[in-house]
């Protein structure tokens, strides 16, 4: 399975997510592209991977600014491509992992969904189904913020993402491959 791991990080806290797919993806057999485009800001082709996780952390309820930009620049050259279609046709064996981290001090959990909604969309536009959705909770870095790491709706999330939430991400990540090999072996590959 031919898998791209694209994510934004401000303070390295979705990279330790994207860090631990990538493991979970080569221990499974799969080829991984990492890309953070934070730093290499290049147009990506999202139509050519079987698997696409793409995550960010959550900034006023969406991705931060580079993962915005990132996204606004790929749907402005798809756009240019015509590959947004009306009704969005779905493309077989295309499917794609929307994932972010966030400290929901405010409002929980209800700060992530528009930031996943919002990253989802891109794939969802270009016929990519969205097969699995995270909100992973993961701490305030900022020594004037880390006060709300003890005192929002999630309760005490300090130090998070731990061992064991990277455990997960580890097992989730190989249960998203298995659950999609099936459906990747009967529909026609693009690439
Ligand atoms: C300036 C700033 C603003 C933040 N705003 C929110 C927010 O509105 N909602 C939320 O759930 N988390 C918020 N967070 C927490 C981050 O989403 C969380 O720490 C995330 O894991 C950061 O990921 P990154 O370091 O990979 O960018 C904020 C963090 C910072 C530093």
């Amino acid at each position: 399975m031919n898998i791209l791991n694209i994510y934004a990080s401000l303070n390295g806290q979705t990279e330790k997510i994207a860090m631990e797919i990538e493991q979970a993806c080569v221990t499974k057999g799969c080829s991984v592209t990492t890309v953070n485009v934070g730093k290499q800001a290049q147009e990506i082709d999202l139509l050519k991977s079987d698997l696409t996780f793409i995550g960010s952390g959550v900034y006023t309820w969406l991705p931060g600014k580079r993962m915005l930009k990132w996204i606004g620049g790929q749907l402005a050259s798809a756009r240019d491509s015509n590959l947004i279609l009306p009704a969005s046709p779905r493309l077989p064996g295309r499917f794609a992992c929307v994932y972010c981290t966030y400290a929901g001090p405010h409002t929980g959990e209800a700060e992530a969904t528009p930031a996943i909604k919002y990253m989802g969309q891109l794939f969802d536009h270009l016929g990519i189904a969205v097969a699995a959705e995270w909100a992973i909770p993961s701490a305030f870095v900022p020594e004037n913020m880390r006060h709300m790491n003890t005192s929002g709706r999630l309760g005490d999330i300090e130090g998070r993402p731990d061992k064991n939430d990277l455990k997960q991400i580890n097992e989730r990540t190989g249960g998203l491959i298995d659950s999609l090999r099936l459906a990747l072996e009967v529909e026609t590959p693009l690439n």
